[in-house]
């Protein structure tokens, strides 16, 4: 899709010497999001992670919001967890000297598309894999939008309390599924029954496991020596193992290497235990010295550096909240430059109309009432009444439009069905506003006036039906439809495109935002069109206008 162009004659200047204030904030701020398969142990790690960080006080709080989240079964549990998911949309944690931005990547049956786009949002991701399973099919997914950025990925190997695949065809399997180099940082000492522990290879120091143990900072055993005694006294039989693997590994893997992990082609692999809080911190301590602070963002027309004076930042997420007749919505928006504070003026471009960010909340774990500043990196939630959609972007002034925070081709598709026609326009305005908001997205064929709904989470499809009745007054359904991948198609030759839509009306639709899409019934069907017609460009993405 062509990028939107925008007025430049008065770029802002870029700051060449940001205040130190600016840049100590920038420079301790990580923000990013954990990428798994359902049960991998994303809950367990946040929880410890969010311990760690000071954010609670016990074990088992953020476990108990997910056995919420999973029992939810109808719109009114949905509603009413969405006052739980605001709360943990975003969660902001210390560790040392760094202010730490979580953004929850919902995993579970509340999959959508926002998980993908909260991924456009973050500047690094932690990705678990569980020992047993390897690479699972919405890791997969996952990653493949983290390489739409060359996000920077830290492995965490989790559940080595287990019986599991033994590390290095861990390796294997990632390497080739998800075309990533894996290099070791810390080395596990058995599994399951015989898991004694990681070594932690630049370090040189021996971490013993005990289930239920968390271990502390200066527990670890410094042996720079491999073939000291000491290993032997600590790990008996499987001292040998030990030194047989680093032998090996020391061959075969290529040590760090910080340039690879930034441009997103190596990952540090950490292994442990998040449930006995095991590894947690080794990964921690070296996430936040090499998870990279916020970056250089780009717009349509130029790139955005976080040290810039001037405020700026994109919304990645909408979020109604708990009460639907006013319309109520919190926008999620990530800062990329300049400092927030309360009651600052902006402009949202779009709309071309100025905006005053005086009941803006920003997310954090302690003290949210006391905080009246932000900066780039952190997440602040606007709430609004429908005014604002995905991708609107707000700056001081200058004209701006950040990209890279796109709608991700469906997954699933349904056919709506209206059960009162009188209600035909109020069906169209709302699928139009929830299309805008990034809850579902809609097509209309060539063909006929169907509306077909696209998602890549089928819970989308309920809430969608739950909000269209509670916020618009439409009772409706919807039925499955022989639909199962949509892209976006261009054509730099109009005469191509006109011939091609032609011949292939059948297949072709328009979405919410005027653009042309291919739907067809399976991956070998869009191979095909792929093929017989060069010069139309199949996206697997859009831009929003
Ligand atoms: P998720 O958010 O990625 O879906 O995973 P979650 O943390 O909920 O973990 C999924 C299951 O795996 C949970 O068990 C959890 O206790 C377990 N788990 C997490 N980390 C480890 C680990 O290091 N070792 C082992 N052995 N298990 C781990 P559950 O039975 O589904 O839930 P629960 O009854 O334990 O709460």
């Amino acid at each position: 899709m062509e990028p939107m162009t925008t007025d430049t004659s008065d770029p802002q200047p870029l700051f060449k010497s940001a205040p130190s204030r600016a840049i100590k904030e920038i420079n301790r701020r990580r923000t990013f999001a954990i990428i798994s398969h359902p049960d991998a142990g994303k809950t367990t790690l946040t929880e410890k992670l969010l311990l760690f960080g000071g954010a609670i006080k016990e074990a088992g709080a953020v476990k108990s919001r997910k056995t919420e989240r999973k029992a939810t079964s109808d719109f009114l549990s949905i509603e009413q967890e969405r006052g739980i998911s605001v709360s943990s949309s975003v969660m902001k944690f210390n560790y040392k000297d760094y202010e730490i931005n979580l953004l929850d990547t919902p995993g579970h049956r509340d999959f959508s598309e926002d998980t993908y786009r909260v991924l456009t949002a973050v500047d690094c991701a932690v990705m678990i894999i569980d020992s047993a399973k390897g690479v699972e099919p919405q890791t997969r997914k996952l990653m493949e939008v983290c390489r739409m950025r060359n996000t920077p990925i830290i492995t965490f190997i989790n559940k080595l309390d287990r019986e599991g695949m033994d590390p290095l065809s861990l390796f294997e399997d990632i390497e080739e599924k998800l075309q990533i180099e894996c290099t070791p940082i810390t080395w596990p000492i058995g599994m399951g029954k015989r898991f004694k522990g990681v070594y932690h290879l630049s370090r040189q120091e021996l971490g013993l496991f005990s289930a239920g143990y968390t271990p502390k900072s200066g527990d670890g055993i410094v042996i720079t020596d491999l073939e000291d005694r000491e290993l032997d006294r600590h790990l008996g039989s499987q001292a040998r193992e030990l030194r047989d693997d680093i032998e090996l590994i020391q061959g075969a893997a290529d040590p760090f290497d910080m340039d690879e992990y930034l441009k997103g082609s190596q990952t540090p692999v950490f292994f442990g235990s998040a449930i006995n809080n095991f590894g947690v911190r080794e990964m921690l301590d070296s996430f936040v010295e090499i998870a990279p602070a916020p970056g250089i963002r780009r717009t349509s027309t130029r790139e955005v550096s976080p040290e810039e004076p001037a405020f700026s930042g994109f919304t990645f997420k909408i979020q109604a909240n708990m009460d639907p007749a006013h319309r109520d919505r919190i926008a999620f928006f990530r800062i990329c430059s300049g400092k927030f504070t309360r009651g600052m003026k902006v402009r949202h471009h779009r709309i071309n109309k100025d905006v005053i960010l005086s009941n803006a909340t920003i997310f954090m774990a302690r003290e949210r009432s006391n905080i009246d500043e932000a900066w780039p990196g952190d997440i602040i939630g606007i709430h609004n009444h429908g005014t604002i959609k995905i991708g609107d972007t707000f700056t001081e002034k200058e004209p701006l439009k950040f990209i890279g925070i796109p709608s991700f081709a469906p997954e699933h598709f349904r056919r709506v069905i209206l059960r009162n026609p009188m209600k035909t326009k109020a069906l169209q305005k709302g699928l139009m506003q929830l299309a805008e908001e990034g809850t579902i997205q809609v097509f209309r064929p060539r063909i006929n006036n169907d509306y077909i709904l696209g998602a890549v989470g089928v819970l989308q499809f309920d809430v969608t039906m739950a909000r269209l009745g509670a916020e618009y007054g439409v009772e409706a359904t919807h039925e499955t439809v022989d639909l199962s991948v949509a892209r976006w198609i261009t054509c730099h030759d109009k005469d191509r495109f006109k011939e091609f839509l032609g011949k292939n009306e059948a297949s072709v639709a328009t979405d919410s935002e005027g653009c042309t899409a291919f739907l067809t019934t399976s991956e070998y069907q869009l191979g095909f069109a792929v093929e017989a017609w060069p010069g139309i460009e199949f996206h697997k993405t859009r831009e929003y206008n």
